[in-house]
């Protein structure tokens, strides 16, 4: 892939929540590409690190008690994380002042790059909405503060937006409770595509929305992310969703990307034990199941990962092997890469 083609490029991140009484090992080394135009599914269970990802590359992060160890985020080419490694030692005042220096220029940039060139949304469309200011303000706001535009081009272009995501003009005056939950995130879709940004990061947006609306919305965020070209970080546990709209994704399990490929290499050849574990806990509607198989146990405490696999405990094939260490992420074919043992001997790696 030429580094034009990359939009976002992430690289062996890891971040960490510092607690008083933990650490608590969020993201554990990931590394991920996405490229312009295209929509990545992440996928995983609750507290797999999903959000902590989506935070990290807007710089969203609440520091503390986030804090990021190690990696880089370069988004267009330029990198989002400071160079400076995070000082050794806590005395080291020369060091520390240093990385404060790096991150504060980096918060700067973040600032001109964010709502304009990436923009996240979030489950809950009341979180994005200002519930006692008008929607089409609310658009037209984001528009006039990011693109320099007279307050009567803001308007216009607001106005067309909405019609972009199938609200009609004429309600620009209403607040969000006069909408529905399905129409309140078309208005947060429409906010987020306002500035045209080459990136949205979307959290599960409609995990809050009924089946059909659901689909709606879904449809609404494909069809319009293919006119604008936008590319998308689409965050969700639910594979039904990545099969609709996402063109790769990458399955995250306590931090790490334990699988990624197309979503022919995910669907029809998933090869981690856990990857496998989430079709069989899922109906399928072509094949006669008696009954589903939920993947049993927990994914392990994050503030205490094991040094050897960390789907050990649950998985159906593990081995005494798969307890010696941590196993790399490999790819098994091209583009699919999977972090296991044993998938990895099947392919005769
Ligand atoms: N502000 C915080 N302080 C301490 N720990 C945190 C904080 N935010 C997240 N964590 C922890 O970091 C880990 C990853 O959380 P994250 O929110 O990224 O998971 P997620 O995959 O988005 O989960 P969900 O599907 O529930 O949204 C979890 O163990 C979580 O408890
Ligand atoms: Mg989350």
């Amino acid at each position: 892939m030429s580094s034009n083609e990359k939009l976002l490029d992430i690289k062996d991140l890891v971040v960490h929540y510092e607690t008083e009484d933990a650490v608590i090992e969020a993201v554990n080394n990931v590394s991920f590409e996405v490229k312009r135009g295209e929509i990545l599914g992440i996928v995983g269970e609750t507290g797999a690190g999903k959000t902590t990802i989506g935070l990290s590359i807007m710089g969203l992060l609440p520091k503390p008690p986030a804090n990021v160890i190690q990696g880089s985020i370069k988004f267009n080419g330029r990198e989002l994380l400071p160079k400076t490694p995070v000082p050794a030692s806590a005395v080291d005042l020369v060091a520390r002042r240093r990385r404060r220096r790096e991150e504060n220029k980096l918060k700067r940039m973040h600032r001109t790059i964010r709502g304009r060139k990436m923009t996240m949304m979030f489950q809950d469309p009341m979180t994005a909405l200002n519930p006692v200011l008008p929607v089409g303000d609310q658009i037209a706001e984001v528009i006039r503060i990011h693109e320099n535009v007279s307050p009567a081009e803001a308007v216009k272009r607001a106005c067309e937006m909405m019609e972009l995501v199938r609200i009609p003009a004429t309600r620009y005056q209403e607040y969000p409770h006069q909408f529905s939950g399905g129409m309140k995130q078309r208005v947060v879709i429409a906010i987020a595509l306002a500035c045209r940004p080459d990136l949205i990061i979307a959290d599960e947006p409609t995990t809050a929305l009924d089946v059909t609306i659901q689909a709606q919305v879904l449809r609404l965020m494909r069809e319009l992310q293919r006119k604008l070209g936008t590319a998308m970080l689409f965050i969700t546990h639910d594979l039904g969703i990545v099969a609709e709209l996402c063109d790769r994704c990458m399955v995250l399990y306590a931090g790490e990307i334990v699988e990624s490929g197309t979503l022919e290499h995910i669907f029809d050849n998933a090869s981690h034990p856990y990857t496998q574990g989430l079709f069989a806990s899922i109906p399928n509607l072509e094949e006669e199941t008696e009954r589903l198989t939920p993947i049993q146990g927990l994914m392990p405490n994050p503030a205490d990962l094991p040094s050897y696999c960390s789907f050990y405990d649950r998985c159906p094939v593990r081995t005494d092997r798969c307890k010696l260490a941590n196993p790399e992420l490999v790819e098994v074919e091209p583009g699919h890469y999977v972090r296991c043992i044993h998938a990895q001997l099947k392919k005769g790696l």
